[in-house]
């Protein structure tokens, strides 16, 4: 969806890479995880001469060149390890994110020294982005629990779905829930679909996805009271119509939106 939102750009106080170490946390936790799937689960071919990453939902800052380097340093250590008869494939990393995404920051602090050629591929990772069967290794992280829309019937004053004008819904009702639910799974649908054409054989795909445990209802989640008090206070702005500095943004180039 071309219109959707984007984190803040640049490098500034507000920008979404001087704001994204609970993002950095998730990613740091998820190190050995990923390499061992490398390591136990990734098939290495014969006679590869690029190797081809793509981290969708890239955005900007050094949360992504890390995990790039993570990936990029199993997949090395595997080649060296099981496969010492194959020649070391190139490296091409492919950052996917919304075409209203800062890429003009991402590439200026591509990390200097990489073991990799980069290229940015703009659109939404809910539709197809790339060749069949080109990417060896897909990433992503917190990105998948973004929607691409509100589910319309929670918008709708009468239906039974209606939120009540509120924006988040951990305190809200079963069937407003399920609206939220059903469009997640959609979503991830989508994403999964595109994906399952662009997977090279034997190649492997990584989620980091937020989540609480099974079973559990929304209102316990530890992000819960967090989201209610921040969508409280941006609905409270809104009716006091107060303008926001947000480290998330709707359109360029304004940092300033008004939610
Ligand atoms: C919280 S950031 C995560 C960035 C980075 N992966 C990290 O771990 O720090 C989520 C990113 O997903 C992107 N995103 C959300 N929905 C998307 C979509 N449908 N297609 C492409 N990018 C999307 C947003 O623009 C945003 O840059």
């Amino acid at each position: 969806m071309e219109n959707s939102i984007s984190m803040n750009g640049g490098e500034g106080p507000n920008s979404y890479s001087q704001n994204s170490k609970m993002q950095k946390e998730a990613i740091d936790k998820a190190k050995v995880f990923i390499s061992e799937s490398i390591i136990e689960i990734l098939k290495l071919q014969k006679d590869l001469k690029v190797f081809s990453i793509a981290d969708y939902g890239c955005s900007v800052g050094p949360n992504t060149f890390s995990s790039i380097e993570t990936i990029i340093q199993a997949v090395q250590h595997k080649y060296k390890t099981q496969g010492p008869d194959l020649k070391m494939p190139e490296f091409f990393v492919f950052f996917n994110d919304h075409a209203i995404n800062d890429f003009n920051t991402l590439f200026r602090t591509l990390p200097p020294g990489r073991q990799y050629m980069a290229a940015g591929v703009p659109g939404s990772f809910q539709g197809s982005l790339f060749p069949k069967s080109s990417i060896n290794l897909m990433h992503s992280a917190s990105s998948l629990h973004w929607l691409s829309q509100v589910p319309q019937e929670v918008t709708k004053e009468g239906s039974l779905k209606w939120n009540k004008g509120r924006i988040s819904y951990p305190q809200s009702s079963n069937q407003v829930i399920e609206a939220f639910r059903a469009q997640f799974l959609s979503d991830i649908e989508a994403f999964l679909k595109a994906r399952s054409a662009e997977l090279a054989p034997g190649g492997l795909l990584v989620m980091l996805i937020p989540g609480r445990p099974d079973g559990t209802h929304p209102s316990e989640s530890c992000m819960a009271h967090i989201i209610d008090c921040l969508s409280d206070t941006l609905a409270d702005m809104v009716k006091e119509d107060i303008e926001v500095n947000c480290s998330w943004r709707k359109a360029e180039p304004a940092n300033n939106i008004k939610v």
